[in-house]
C-alpha cells in the first residue's frame, strides 16, 4: 500500500518528519510530495531546496521518497496508484483547513485522507513559525531537524548579505 504525505514543506519540521515516519509505519511506500511550481520562486527555500531537505532527514527510512508536484493532487495519485493521503492534525484550525479539501480530493478521485494527531511536542511548531524564530535569529533546534536548522540560518544570512 502507498500513501502520499503533500504540503508545501517550505520548510519540513519536526512534525512532519514525524507523520512522515509513522505513516511508513502503516504503508509499504510513503511518497512525500512537496506542491508548487518549481518556475514561480515563491516561500524561502526553492521546491528543489525544500526536496533535498526532506530527503536528507528521511535517509534512514528507505520506504520514504520524496517528489514534486504542480498540478492537482488527485493527478497525482491516480496516475501513481497511491492508495491514501496521509496528513498530520495540530489543532481544530488544522481540521477545519483540512476538512474541506479532504472531502473535494475525495469526491474527484475517490482517495480517502487519513490523519494522524501531531504528537503533543510539535504541536505549535509550523514552518511560518519556526521562520519567523530563526529569522529573527531565535534558537530553532528542536523545531526543525538539524540539517534545516543550519540551512535556514544560512538563507537568512544570504538574505541579509
Ligand atoms: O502545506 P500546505 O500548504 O498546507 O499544503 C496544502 C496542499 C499542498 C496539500 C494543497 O494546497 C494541495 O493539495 N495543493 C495541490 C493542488 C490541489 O490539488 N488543490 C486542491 C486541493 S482540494
Amino acid at each position: 500500500m502507498k500513501a502520499v504525505c503533500p504540503g508545501s514543506f517550505d520548510p519540513v519540521t519536526m512534525g512532519h518528519l514525524d507523520i512522515f515516519r509513522r505513516a511508513a509505519d502503516h504503508f509499504d511506500e510513503v511518497i512525500v510530495l512537496v506542491t508548487g511550481n518549481p518556475n514561480k520562486h515563491s516561500g524561502l527555500f526553492t521546491i528543489e531546496e525544500r526536496m533535498e531537505l526532506i530527503r536528507k532527514a528521511t535517509a534512514d527510512v528507505p520506504s520514504i521518497t520524496v517528489d514534486w508536484w504542480g498540478g492537482l493532487l488527485v493527478d497525482y495519485t491516480n496516475a501513481n496508484n497511491v492508495n491514501a493521503l496521509v496528513k498530520g492534525l495540530r489543532t481544530a484550525l488544522d481540521y477545519e483547513y483540512e476538512l474541506p479539501m479532504a472531502q473535494m480530493n475525495r469526491r474527484l478521485s475517490g482517495i480517502d485522507t487519513l490523519f494522524l494527531l501531531t504528537d503533543n511536542k510539535y504541536g505549535y511548531i509550523s514552518s511560518s513559525l519556526s521562520k519567523e524564530v530563526a529569522k529573527y535569529g531565535g534558537d530553532v533546534r528542536g523545531m526543525l531537524p538539524d540539517v534545516v536548522v543550519e540551512a535556514v540560518q544560512a538563507k537568512y544570512r544570504e538574505l541579509e548579505e
